[in-house]
């Protein structure tokens, strides 16, 4: 059976569209399955913002035929683990979990992961090496994550 792995940030257009390709490009896509979704429905049906498509090309991953959605409560069901950027993400994921242990495949992508981040700054109103330094944050936390996720039943990051 395939992993599941939800990316969560506000907008799906910068953060969790560079998550999902990075983990993408990183798993094995017999094992693991990857999508992403955003907490607001600003930019519902639309691509990843062009900053993000740049940097993922200089890096040679293509998200641009990505599509942003809205995260769901159905999610819950359908993944197994949901990676959100930020706090805010995760007050507003787990406000639709539809019970108290759903909540527990809820985790900060990064936190735990060695990174001196807990949380994926949001580079959507800023430049572009603000969208550089995310993507280098996702990328290592990726590192850290992909090994965790397909070798143990565990959470990520649990000790
Ligand atoms: P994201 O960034 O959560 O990384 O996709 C944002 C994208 C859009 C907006 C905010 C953050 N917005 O306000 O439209």
């Amino acid at each position: 059976m395939k992993i599941k792995v939800l990316m969560v940030c506000l907008g799906n257009i910068c953060r969790s569209p560079l998550a999902e390709g990075i983990l993408r490009s990183k798993a094995d896509s017999s094992n693991v399955f990857v999508d992403s979704a955003g907490t607001a429905g600003y930019h519902i049906g639309k691509g990843p913002d062009p900053r993000s498509v740049e940097v993922a090309q200089e890096h040679h991953i293509d998200i641009s035929r990505q599509r942003c959605r809205k995260f769901k409560e159905d999610d819950y069901f359908a993944f197994d683990h949901i990676l959100v950027m930020d706090r805010e993400n995760y007050i507003n994921v787990c406000a639709l979990a539809p019970s108290e242990a759903h909540k527990k495949k809820v985790r900060l992508l990064l936190e735990g992961t060695g990174l001196p981040y807990s949380e994926g700054p949001d580079p959507y109103y800023g430049g572009q090496e603000g969208f550089e330094k995310v993507y280098d944050l996702i990328d290592k936390a990726c590192n850290v994550l992909l090994p965790e996720l397909t070798s143990s039943k565990k959470q990520p990051h649990e000790k």
